[in-house]
């Protein structure tokens, strides 16, 4: 018998190619006035037409200064002007960098926001915000941070390269695989989760073959609103956890980790989770199979990283991560102990397949073991 509670977030959806279009309609019907129009270089142009279409019927103020994490040094001039402007919206374009500068923007103002995402982040989907300080990054969870509308166009999303792309897919891959065992999860996210996979699982190597198709893109982007819907409504663990103490230690590119740590996260968890892992492995495509080998397939079949040397780490780096692993995360499934974190992390380190190795490795198709297939 199901017994679970459930809170789904209240915000307006719409997605479709050539949506963008519909931005400006979005914003008449909330009645703005004053719009702070956030957006990284890449959208430069796509905010200026939806600058032009909104000058019609309000002021518009724009700002580019956007960076990963959200440092407080760029929040608080984006705040400043946002009181010399008197905005009374905050609209966004751009990656989960842009959205995330929106947040704080609408944390520290009380606007309400309008996100425009070109990435696969997911953050417009979520509560979560983040602002990172000198050493520290620092993230809650406020109802005032989840964007009014999200307008998704999938074809705002045919110029990311295809090194940003997978990265950016994988790291919402992660938020679905997350909640899957979050908690807060319940049999609602579970469905929103593999759901999620499923289409993240399918879209992706499809759109690393053609970066140009829209069908492709269109179900890449509808996944990772999914990954965004997951994570928002259950949280993050583990996982999450060990690629920020490794982005924040070693300045790597948040998303970079996710397509590494991931499968050997599964592996470790594996063995008491038998359920999820089952329902995982049906969504990525391999029922009956093993869920993180083929995560990890996935990532290598993606021409994503599965190897954290090759991101620029020295393994004697590796012994803070343990211990600061170890400080920040009590709730995983499989309790961490140094010895069991520290074999994982070299499993990671040397890009070592989890799992059973592949009966029969195929080099001709670049998926295998590959252990087994490099001399
Ligand atoms: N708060 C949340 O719920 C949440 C959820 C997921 C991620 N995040 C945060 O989001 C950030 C990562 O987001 P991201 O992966 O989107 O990175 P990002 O926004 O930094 O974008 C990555 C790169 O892609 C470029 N780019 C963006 N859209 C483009 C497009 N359409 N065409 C070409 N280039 C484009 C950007 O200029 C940037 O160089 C991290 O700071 C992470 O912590 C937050």
């Amino acid at each position: 018998m199901k017994t679970f509670e459930y809170e789904a977030h209240p915000s307006r959806v719409i997605f479709g190619a050539g949506y963008f279009d519909r931005v400006s309609d979005e914003m008449r019907a909330l009645g703005v006035r004053r719009v702070f129009l956030v957006h990284d270089p890449t959208s430069a142009a796509s905010a200026a037409k939806v600058a032009s279409d909104l000058t019609a019927f309000t002021d518009v103020r724009m700002w580019d200064q956007v960076a990963q994490h959200v440092p407080i040094d760029l929040a608080t001039p984006a705040r400043e002007a946002v009181d010399a402007h008197g905005s009374d919206l905050v609209l966004s374009i751009g990656g989960g960098s842009t959205t995330g500068l929106a947040k704080a923007i609408g944390l520290s103002h009380g606007l309400p926001i309008v996100a425009v995402p070109t990435t696969y982040a997911g953050s417009e989907m979520t509560t979560i915000y983040g602002l990172t300080g000198e050493r520290h990054k620092q993230t809650g969870k406020s109802a005032q941070v989840l964007p009014k509308v999200v307008v998704y166009d999938p074809l705002l999303t045919l110029g990311l390269p295809a090194n940003v792309t997978g990265p950016s897919a994988f790291n919402s891959l992660a938020h679905c695989v997350e909640a899957l065992y979050a908690q807060g999860h319940n049999p609602v996210t579970t469905a929103i989760a593999l759901e999620g996979v499923r289409a993240i699982a399918d879209a992706l190597p499809r759109v690393i073959r053609d970066l140009s198709d829209v069908d492709s893109r269109s179900d890449l982007l509808y996944g990772a609103m999914l990954g965004g819907m997951a994570l928002g409504q259950t949280g993050s663990g583990f996982h999450h956890r060990l690629c920020h103490i490794l982005g924040g230690k070693f300045n790597l590119v948040h998303a970079d980790t996710h397509s590494v740590i991931l499968p050997h996260v599964v592996a470790f968890n594996a063995p008491v989770l038998p359920r999820e892992m089952r329902r995982l492995a049906e969504a990525l495509g391999v029922p009956g199979g093993e869920a993180a080998g083929s995560l990890w397939d996935l990532a290598l079949e993606c021409g994503i990283p599965t190897d954290l040397a090759s991101l620029g780490l020295e393994r004697e780096g590796l012994d803070e991560v343990v211990e600061q692993i170890l400080i920040e995360e009590k709730n995983n499934p499989v309790p961490l102990d140094g010895p069991n974190v520290r074999a994982l992390l070299d499993a990671a380190f040397d890009g070592v397949r989890p799992g059973k190795p592949l009966p029969q490795p195929s080099p001709s198709t670049g998926r295998g073991n590959r252990e087994l297939i490099e001399p």
